[in-house]
């Protein structure tokens, strides 16, 4: 018996993240598709929430089928709920491979499905949830509910507000049907401490903390796969590292096969894997070789969900299917304590950044900055001449700087919400996490690494005004990235599980 109690991870966490695309996956929603479709041909898809006139005659047609009620589901648009239909086509991800040719053939496919219906109540009802859940986010797009101009004015339960979301209704509404109906089942295969562990300190700690979460009798958790609407490999790739990797070697061949042989098992041993391709599964790894171990598999890599700290569009991260995950380094295994700092007309530097000169970003920023400017302060080490901590440099700047490392993602990024800081991120094809739902633009800058030499230029362009307000968002959104211990509303694990339920519903909320 594996013992889930996850003694390691005491203390409390958080985190944050945004973007909503809502996946496509195993389901087949004619609506979802023209919606799909109509994105990717059009050049201001991240629009589509808002008015546009092709958008309009699919609004009516949605208003008039009723799409609320499940009942009317099986007149209207029968094979939505064909599972099978929807396994085969599973190979979905790009909306845009979506044409009317194919509809038609999958009603002659749904009706030969409609014969195997019985075996397939328990898809049918999954499949069902997630419709339901679509259609209730279809109509709050629908409504004008434009929050620009409110910002101050935070809702009295503390839910999502304002402009540092990209669409707070369409997100509140949509974390409300997740802890309606988000089922997870965790396949039990495999021991500690490669599976159903990890690593709940420094760097990885994100990865370690969440696979423990999420078996400490999470409430999200099924143990009937038969209700699932996605199901999680809880391996470890840190764990992996650690274990299985001999330092230095340069061999990640031991890592890979444990890869392979795990989704083999799983895939030989049930029926899930097989029925969408693993389309409506996941893994995450806080690890930078996370993306690459997921290659041994064709299907792991292309089509599930995969949950990845490294999310490197160069290297295969597709934001509307894969999540980005926000690294977290938890010295010694705990949050800071001291959260917040001071506003920014205190905060005595411009800018600030301590690390190791490594990856492909930082020598630049070292070439440019490195101890050459008393108001941007840029060094491998925290200077001792000030007397501050590594934080309290944070707290004392206005702006934190965020260069990628060996990879595009770095601690730092969190570091600089926890310390009031606006964040500078220079790592160009970084996804940012949770990009789905938060807008970034709204409480960070993100500058191109060919910028780098005028970054002092940038920095004080922006006003005394911008500068609280990017300040007063940093704060709003600080929740989202905190680790509680267990885990609260809208903190980083459960903002984890909804990239997760976007990208199995398959439907954007981007506006
Ligand atoms: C939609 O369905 C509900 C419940 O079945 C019904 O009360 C309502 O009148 C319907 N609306 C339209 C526009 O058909
Ligand atoms: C949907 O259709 C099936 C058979 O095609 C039927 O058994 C079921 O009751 C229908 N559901 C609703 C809500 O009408
Ligand atoms: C539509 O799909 C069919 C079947 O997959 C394919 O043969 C056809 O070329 C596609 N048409 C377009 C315009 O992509
Ligand atoms: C899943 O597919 C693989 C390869 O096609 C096959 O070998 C395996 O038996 C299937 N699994 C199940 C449970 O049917
Ligand atoms: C992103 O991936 C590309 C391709 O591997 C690589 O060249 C680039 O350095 C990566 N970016 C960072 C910041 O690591």
């Amino acid at each position: 018996m594996i013992n889930r109690r996850g003694t390691l991870c005491a203390g409390r966490w958080t985190i944050v993240v945004v973007v909503l695309l809502l996946g496509s996956f195993i389901t087949f929603d004619s609506y979802t598709y023209r919606l799909l479709s109509t994105l990717s041909q059009s050049p201001v898809s991240l629009a589509f929430l808002t008015t546009s006139s092709s958008y309009h005659s699919d609004s009516k047609e949605l208003q008039s089928s009723n799409a609320s009620s499940p009942e009317n589901v099986n007149e209207s648009n029968p094979h939505r709920l064909q599972p099978q239909v929807a396994a085969r086509n599973s190979n979905r991800g790009d909306p845009q491979n979506v044409n009317g040719s194919e509809q038609d053939n999958l009603k002659e496919n749904d009706e030969k499905a409609e014969l195997s219906q019985l075996q397939l109540t328990s898809t049918r009802r999954v499949e069902l949830d997630l419709w339901q859940a679509r259609a209730a986010l279809k109509r709050i797009a629908l409504e004008d509910n434009d929050e620009r101009g409110e910002e101050n004015e935070q809702l009295s339960n503390g839910d999502p507000h304002g402009k540092a979301y990209r669409n707070a209704a369409l997100f509140r509404q949509s974390y409300m049907e997740m802890e309606d109906r988000f089922k997870i089942y965790i396949y039990q295969e495999g021991e500690e401490p490669l599976v159903h562990d990890g690593p709940c300190k420094e760097i990885y700690a994100v990865e370690g903390r969440f696979i423990q979460e999420l078996q400490d009798r999470n409430p999200f958790v099924t143990s009937d796969p038969e209700e699932a609407h996605v199901f999680f490999l809880p391996f470890s790739v840190a764990m992996m590292v650690t274990y299985l990797y001999t330092q230095n070697s340069g061999d990640m061949s031991p890592l890979l096969k444990f890869v392979q042989d795990y989704v083999h098992l799983i895939s030989h041993k049930y029926p899930y894997w097989n029925k969408s391709e693993g389309a409506d599964h996941f893994m995450l790894s806080c690890h930078d070789w996370g993306p690459y171990v997921t290659r041994v598999d064709n299907n792991l890599y292309s089509k599930s969900i995969r949950v990845l700290c490294n999310a490197n569009t160069s290297e295969g991260f597709i934001p509307y299917k894969d999540a980005s995950l926000p690294e977290i380094n938890l010295v010694g295994g705990e949050v800071p304590t001291v959260l917040g700092g001071f506003p920014v007309a205190a905060r005595k530097y411009l800018a600030f950044f301590a690390g190791a000169d490594h990856g492909p970003v930082r020598p630049y920023v070292f070439k440019h900055w490195e101890g050459k400017n008393t108001n941007v302060v840029v060094h491998r080490r925290v200077p001792v001449a000030a007397g501050l901590t590594y934080h309290e440099y944070m707290k004392s700047s206005k702006f934190c700087l965020c260069p990628g490392g060996y990879e595009v993602n770095s601690p730092r990024l969190v570091e600089a919400i926890y310390n009031d800081c606006i964040p500078v991120i220079i790592a160009d094809k970084f996804v940012l996490p949770f990009s789905d739902v938060l807008d970034w633009s709204r409480f960070s800058l993100q500058i191109l690494e060919a910028d780098i030499p005028k970054l002092k230029e940038i920095l004080e362009a922006v006003s005394e005004e911008t500068l609280i307000e990017l300040q007063n968002r940093v704060k709003q959104v600080r929740k989202h990235f905190l680790l509680n211990k267990p885990p609260e509303r809208y903190d980083v694990f459960h903002m984890i599980l909804h990239s997760v339920w976007l990208r199995r519903l398959n439907i954007r909320l981007l506006r």
